[in-house]
Order: C-alpha cells, then sequence, then structure tokens
C-alpha cells in the first residue's frame, strides 16, 4: 500500500556504536516531515529513552468479554461473529466503566516503570471513547459511561509525569458512516451507506484533530494503513506536523513513514538502526478484554521480552485490557508490579540505553549500552542464564573493562581479556532468576571486532510472543 516516493530522509546516526543489521535498511518509500536530522532527535529524544509504555484497549468490546453467542474474539469480535451495526450499538449500554479509576491506571503505569501510556481513543468498531461533535457514536452520548474516559486519563498520566498517547483507527470504522468502505467487506446493510472519502474527512481527520486540540497527546497511534492512498494519507499527516511536539507512529498508511515503526507481536531478531522502533505486544493473547483468555504470560517472560526490546534498541508498549467498568485484571495488575520492581533495580540497563553491541543476541541473554559523560561506556549484560562456571564470554570485545558490578546484589564482577574476547567472572548464582543485570564500565566506546564473523546465535528468539490469537494481521 505504500507509495514508491523517494526517501527523503537519512538513517539517522547513533551516538555510540552499535552492531550493524542483519538486513540492510529497505529503500523505504517516505512521506515525512521536513526537518533537521537533529530536529528530529530532539524530538523523540524522551519516546527513545522511555523504552517502556503502556497500551490500554479498552471500549464497547469489552461487555461481550470474548464471546458473542458461539463466536469468539477480543476487540474485533464484531467483525468476527459479524454482529449487526444495530445489536453492537446496543451493548454500549452497559460499557458503564463504573469501576474507572484514571489515577489507579496512571499509577499502576508509573508503578509498572511505564514512561507513557496510549488508550484506544476509537477503535475499529468506531466508538470513541471522547466526547465527538462529529460522531455520536461515542462514551458520551451512546454508552452507559455517559462522559468523556479519555481527559481525566490525561491529566492522570501527566500528574505522574508520564507522557499520554491516543490510538485511533483511521481507516477502518465498522459503525461510522462510510467507515466500512475502505475494506469494503460489510456484514450489514448499514455499512454499505456511505463513501470511505466522505468518512475520512467528516468524520476521521475531524475527530483525529479533537483528540489533539482536546488532549495535547504527545503521540497519536494510528491503526490501520487499509486504503490510505498518499492523498488521503495528506492531511492527517499535515495535522501531526503542525504540532510540533506530536510524534506518530508508522501506521497512517500512504507511504507517510512516521516518526516510529511498530513490530506487532513480533520482537526483532537484530536492530535495525536509523528509525525508532516500538514493539507492541499482549500480556495473555488477545488486546481487548475477553474473560475466556487466561494464557498469561509469566512476569519473567514479560521482563525478558523488555531486556529483548531494549537490546533491539527499541520501546515495548506492552498491552492491557481493562473491563467494561474499568477494571484492570488483577493478573494484569501482578505482572506489571513484577516488572516494576524489577527496573526498580535494573532500569539503569533499559531507560535510555541504546541497542546491542552485537548483531545477534547471545545465548545466555542479552546486551544493552549507555555513554556516559565522560567519554565511557556501560555495557550491561542482561544474563538470563547464568553460566554454572560463573565464566560469560563477551566475544570479539578486545578492550576489558575498567569495573564491573552484579547490579541486584552490587557484588563486584572482574573480567580478563582472552584470545576469544573479554571472560568475564560472576559471582556465585543468579540474583535474580528472571534477569540478573552486570554492568560493565569501558573508558570508550565499545567495539566488536569483526563481528560479522560471529556466529550465528541460535538460542536467539526473535518471537517471545505466541501471535496466533491475535487478530488478522493488516
Ligand atoms: C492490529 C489490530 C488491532 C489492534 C492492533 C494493536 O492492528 O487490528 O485490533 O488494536 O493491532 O496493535
Amino acid at each position: 500500500m505504500l507509495a514508491a516516493l523517494p526517501a527523503l530522509v537519512a538513517a539517522a546516526t547513533p551516538a555510540i556504536p552499535m552492531a550493524p543489521p542483519a538486513a540492510g535498511l529497505p529503500a523505504l518509500p517516505a512521506v515525512v516531515r521536513n526537518e533537521a536530522q537533529e530536529q528530529q532527535d530532539a524530538r523523540l529524544r524522551w519516546f527513545r529513552e522511555a523504552r517502556f509504555g503502556m497500551f490500554i484497549h479498552w471500549g464497547v468490546y469489552a461487555v461481550p468479554a470474548g464471546t458473542w453467542k458461539d463466536r469468539h474474539g477480543g476487540e474485533w469480535i464484531m467483525n468476527q461473529a459479524k454482529i449487526p451495526v444495530a445489536e453492537y450499538r446496543a451493548l454500549a449500554a452497559q460499557f458503564t466503566a463504573a469501576r474507572y479509576d484514571p489515577d489507579a491506571w496512571a499509577q499502576l503505569a508509573a508503578d509498572a516503570g511505564m514512561k507513557y501510556v496510549v488508550i484506544t481513543a476509537k477503535h475499529h468498531d468506531g466508538f470513541a471513547l471522547f466526547d465527538s461533535a462529529y460522531s455520536d457514536w461515542n462514551a458520551v452520548k451512546a454508552s452507559g459511561a455517559k462522559r468523556d474516559l479519555i481527559a481525566p486519563l490525561a491529566a492522570a498520566v501527566r500528574s505522574k509525569g508520564l507522557k499520554f498517547g491516543t490510538y485511533y483507527s483511521q481507516s477502518q470504522d465498522w459503525t461510522n458512516l462510510g467507515g466500512s468502505k475502505g475494506r469494503d467487506q460489510p456484514w450489514d446493510e448499514a455499512q454499505k451507506e456511505g463513501d470511505f472519502d466522505t468518512y475520512l474527512k467528516c468524520i476521521a481527520l475531524p475527530q483525529a484533530r479533537e483528540l489533539v486540540e482536546k488532549f495535547h497527546p504527545d503521540i497519536l497511534w494510528w491503526d490501520t494503513e487499509y486504503s490510505m492512498t498518499p492523498e488521503r494519507a495528506r492531511p492527517f499527516f499535515d495535522l501531526v506536523v503542525a504540532h510540533s511536539n506530536l510524534i506518530h507512529n508508522s501506521r497512517l498508511g500512504g507511504g507517510v513513514l512516521g516518526d516510529f515503526r511498530t513490530s506487532e507481536q513480533r520482537i526483532p531478531a537484530s536492530a535495525m538502526l536509523g528509525r525508532a522502533l516500538e514493539v507492541n505486544m499482549t500480556i495473555n493473547s488477545s488486546w481487548g478484554y475477553r474473560a475466556d483468555d487466561l494464557n498469561w504470560k509469566s512476569a519473567q517472560q514479560l521482563i525478558r521480552n523488555l531486556s529483548d526490546i531494549a537490546s533491539k534498541d527499541g520501546n515495548y508498549l506492552l498491552n492491557i485490557g481493562p473491563t467494561a467498568d474499568g477494571i484492570i485484571p488483577q493478573p494484569e495488575v501482578d505482572r506489571l508490579l513484577a516488572i516494576g520492581r524489577w527496573l526498580k533495580t535494573n532500569g539503569d540497563a533499559i531507560y535510555a540505553t541504546r541497542g546491542s553491541v552485537y548483531p545477534q543476541p547471545r545465548t545466555w541473554g542479552r546486551t544493552t549500552q549507555k555513554a556516559r559523560p565522560a567519554g565511557g561506556t556501560t555495557l550491561f549484560l542482561h544474563v538470563w542464564d547464568w553460566p554454572a562456571d560463573g565464566k560469560l564470554l563477551l566475544p570479539n570485545i578486545t578492550q576489558a573493562p575498567r569495573s564491573g558490578r552484579v547490579l541486584a546484589s552490587g557484588d563486584t564482577v572482574t573480567a580478563g581479556a582472552t584470545a576469544a574476547g573479554i571472560v568475564v567472572n560472576l559471582p556465585g548464582a543468579a540474583p535474580d532468576p528472571d534477569v540478573s543485570v552486570v554492568a560493565l564500565e569501558f573508558s570508550g566506546p565499545v567495539e566488536v571486532v569483526n563481528a560479522a564473523a560471529l556466529p550465528t546465535d541460535t538460542g536467539a528468539s526473535g518471537t517471545l510472543a505466541d501471535p496466533s490469537k491475535s487478530p488478522p494481521a493488516h
């Protein structure tokens, strides 16, 4: 769907050496902001440093909670169960948000160590969580909640010092007039009326403008690219560009590159330099609340995902799916708090780091790095599997670190140069069964010599999530 336009951006140059991308950057067709690299770096700085955010899928789909008659689904249930528009609209009365506590949601994000929150302001069912002058199919006018649900969350999130983003489904809207016409796969007569371009002009674009003007989001998180030609995408792009601090993702379509690319349910095998990356993932197997989805990822897996994604120079946007009355399921709370505890000790290895020095992950874990003001570098070893003999090899690194310590215990580690690389001598047993971090201090940049000759690491997993139950890809 991307237009073949010449690329207008150059890849950003990282301040410190990182592993080269496994494959070269593809020739990206691009519509991008007209700005200098330094301007872009400054605009994206907070985002690149954040590394961990909360995704919230909340809407009328939480009412059926996974099951409609004999059909199952999450936020796609209206489409998957082919629920007629009028019947789906009727469900909104039960979307009460009666126990919604935006401050508690924001506090949970902060306690989890998350630095930003992105909520579905309007998903593909077309239901807006905010009051809108352009469609009455919204939380204030059509739901049991009878109030705007975005404004108090934006305020609560910001009161904790976090950034706030809004997800908006611009090209798929199964309820508002003409919004289904992008893909044109209607299951109800009501969806056959209207026209896609009129929908974009009279609903999607004005609602996106409402979001920007009412809530001043830091991120506009588009979804999905279907049928978005360059002409259709242009006014949305112009809206973003008119707000200098607003950043947006790569899902607008029509050749618009976006400020960061998204990788859904999939952790790339290696870092890709140049563009900021965000990996968005479910905490069970669903985005929207499903009472029948108990396929919770373990806290260990989530922590390792965070470690893995940071080593790929990306952010982890981890999703929660609250119920129709506004409760965040306890298994989600428990897992987020466990990640937060880990980050309290090990956050230095995640926040404001850059990706691994190695092109491929190590079998024992991952690495991240951070340039220090005086020219030094901290290399963080995220040890997933603590070696039984206490020896960890960092192949093809020739400089010896000045010092080293285990973040969880404060124990000192020693390291020495060998012909194969640096050998780090770890004390005793792993202090943390999930990920133990060792910080090695070097006096300059850490270079991996002859990185191309390193064997491919077969222990690496590029796909830690189970995407099998996720909705159709777009
Ligand atoms: C896909 C799905 C959507 C979900 C999103 C999350 O685009 O269509 O249901 O919200 O991914 O990234």
